[in-house]
C-alpha cells in the first residue's frame, strides 16, 4: 500500500489548478443514466472515487469512457439490468444515487444500502422517503433496496425535507426531473454542487429551478437528451490547499477558484491572520505573520463545511491560543484528533467540540489516514511539522484528491509517494 512522506517545514509558493469538485462529478456521473444519448463532462476529477462509480455504472450497461483533457463520456444506450450489487456500493457511499435515476427510466431497480462509514453512521431515510413521495414502492430486503415506480412512471409531488441533507436533495432532483407534473422540494441543501448538477441537468433538457435555493421547483419532460458539461471547480479541494498555504506559510495561487463557494472558510482564515484575495477565477493565499485562534463551527452552506473542519483543526494548531471547533453535522468526525495528537497537537474532544490549544511545535511521526478529509489534515500538519511525516493507508486521500503530491511540490513542498 502506498504512503505519502513529507519533510515539513518549507513554505508554499506557486500555482495550484484546482479540479473538478468529486461530490459534484459523483452525481452528474449518475444523471447519465437518465438518458440514451452521451453525458461529456469535462473538467472531471480522476479519483478512485469516480473511477468506483465508473465501474458500477459499466456494470449496469454504460460505456464509461475517459477522454484526454480530463473528460469523461457517459452513454447508457440501454441500462443491462437496473441491479447495483454491494460489492460495487460499500466501496463509496455516492454509488446510492443511482436507484433514483434507475427508477426514473427503468421503473425498478435494485440497489445495496451503502452502509455506514467511519464519520457516522449515515443513514439514507430521506433520499427513500423522497422516492416513496414520487410514487416508488420501497422494500428493504436482505441489505438491498426494491424498487418499483408505479405503472404510469413516477408523479412530482410536495416534498418538505426534515433535515437539511445534500445527497439526499440531490437524489431527489435525479429522480423528478422525469417524473409526470411539478414537484417541489423544501428544507433543500444550498451546496454549489447541487446548482452544478440541476444547470447541467437543465442542458440535458430538464426544467429545474431554484438550486442552491431553500425551495427547488422542478417540471417533469418525457425525456432528456445528452449534453456536455464542465464540473464545478472544487470548494474542498480549494480550501484545503488555502488552509496548506495557511499551515506551511507563502503565498499561493489557486487558480480555477470560485471565490464565492467558500466564504465562510475566508471569514475564518482572514481572522485568523491570513490574507485572502478573491479574483475573478482565482483566490490568492498568503501567510507570512502569526497566526490568531478562531472558532468554527460547521454547518451546511453557505456555513462553515464539515468537509474542511479536519484541516481547519490542523491549522488552529498552530495557532497563538486557544480555539473551539464545532462539528454539526456528522457525529463522529473526530478522528483525525489522536493523529494529530501524535505530531504534538494539543486537543481535548468534549461530545461534538474540540478545543484546540496552540501554537503547538509540531513534530513528524508515523500517522494512519481514517477518512478521506481526515488524511489531508494531516497531511496539512506533517507541512509544517519539523522532520518527516509518514501518512499511511492513503487510499483515503486518493479517493478525494488528484496528484496531491504533484500539486503540492510543484510549490515547494518536499512531499512523496512511497509504496511499501
Ligand atoms: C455530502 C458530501 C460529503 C459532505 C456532506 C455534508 C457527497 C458525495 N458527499 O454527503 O462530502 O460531508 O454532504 O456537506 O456529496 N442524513 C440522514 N438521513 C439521510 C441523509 C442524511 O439522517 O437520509 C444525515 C446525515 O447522517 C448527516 C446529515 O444528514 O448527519 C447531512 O448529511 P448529507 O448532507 O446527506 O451528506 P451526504 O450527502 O451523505
Amino acid at each position: 500500500m502506498d504512503r505519502i512522506r513529507i519533510r515539513g517545514g518549507k513554505p508554499l509558493h506557486g500555482t495550484i489548478e484546482i479540479s473538478g469538485a468529486k461530490n459534484s462529478a459523483l452525481k452528474l456521473m449518475a444523471a447519465s443514466l437518465l438518458t440514451e444519448d452521451a453525458l461529456v463532462l469535462s473538467r472531471a476529477p480522476r479519483l478512485r472515487d469516480s473511477r468506483f462509480l465508473g465501474q458500477l455504472l459499466a456494470h449496469l450497461g454504460v460505456e464509461v469512457e475517459e477522454q484526454a483533457g480530463s473528460k469523461l463520456r457517459l452513454q447508457a444506450a440501454s441500462i443491462a439490468d437496473p441491479y447495483a450489487p454491494y460489492d460495487l456500493v460499500r466501496k463509496m457511499r455516492a454509488s446510492f444515487n443511482v436507484l433514483g435515476p434507475l427508477i426514473a427510466r427503468e421503473g425498478r431497480a435494485k440497489v445495496s444500502l451503502p452502509g455506514g462509514c467511519a464519520i457516522g453512521a449515515r443513514p439514507v431515510n430521506l433520499h427513500l422517503e423522497a422516492l416513496e413521495a414520487l410514487g416508488a414502492e420501497i422494500e428493504l430486503e436482505e441489505g438491498y433496496v426494491l424498487a418499483k415506480a408505479p405503472a404510469g412512471g413516477l408523479t412530482g409531488a410536495r416534498i418538505v425535507f426534515p433535515m437539511v441533507s445534500v445527497g439526499a436533495t440531490e437524489h431527489a432532483m435525479l429522480a423528478a426531473v422525469l417524473a409526470k407534473g411539478e414537484t417541489v422540494l423544501e428544507n433543500c441543501a444550498r451546496e454549489p454542487e447541487i446548482a452544478d448538477l440541476a444547470e447541467c441537468l437543465n442542458a440535458m433538457g430538464a426544467k429545474v429551478e431554484g438550486a442552491g435555493e431553500a425551495e427547488i421547483r422542478i417540471e417533469g419532460v418525457d425525456r432528456l437528451h445528452g449534453a456536455e458539461w464542465s464540473v464545478v471547480p472544487d470548494r474542498i479541494e480549494t480550501g484545503t490547499y488555502a488552509i496548506a498555504a495557511a499551515a506551511a506559510g507563502g503565498e499561493v495561487i489557486l487558480k480555477d477558484a470560485l471565490a464565492a463557494h467558500n466564504h465562510a472558510l475566508w471569514r475564518a482564515l482572514g481572522l485568523a491572520g491570513v490574507e485572502v484575495r478573491e479574483g475573478e477565477n482565482s483566490v490568492t493565499i498568503k501567510r507570512e505573520g502569526a497566526l490568531k485562534p478562531v472558532d468554527i463551527q460547521t454547518e451546511p452552506f453557505p456555513g462553515f463545511p464539515t468537509d474542511t473542519q479536519a484541516q481547519f483543526m490542523a491549522l488552529m494548531t498552530l495557532a497563538d491560543g486557544a480555539s473551539i471547533i464545532r462539528e454539526t453535522i456528522f457525529e463522529n468526525r473526530f478522528m483525525h484528533v489522536p493523529e494529530l495528537s501524535r505530531l504534538g497537537a494539543d486537543i481535548q474532544v468534549r461530545g461534538n467540540e474540540a478545543v484546540v490549544r496552540g501554537p503547538s511545535t509540531l513534530r513528524g511521526a508515523p500517522v494512519m489516514a481514517t477518512d478521506l478529509r481526515a488524511s489531508v489534515s494531516l497531511v496539512i500538519a506533517g507541512l509544517a511539522a519539523e522532520g518527516d511525516t509518514v501518512v499511511n493507508r492513503i487510499y483515503h486521500l486518493d479517493r478525494g484528491f488528484e496528484r496531491l503530491e504533484d500539486k503540492l511540490s510543484a510549490c515547494g513542498a518536499d512531499i512523496v509517494r512511497e509504496s511499501e
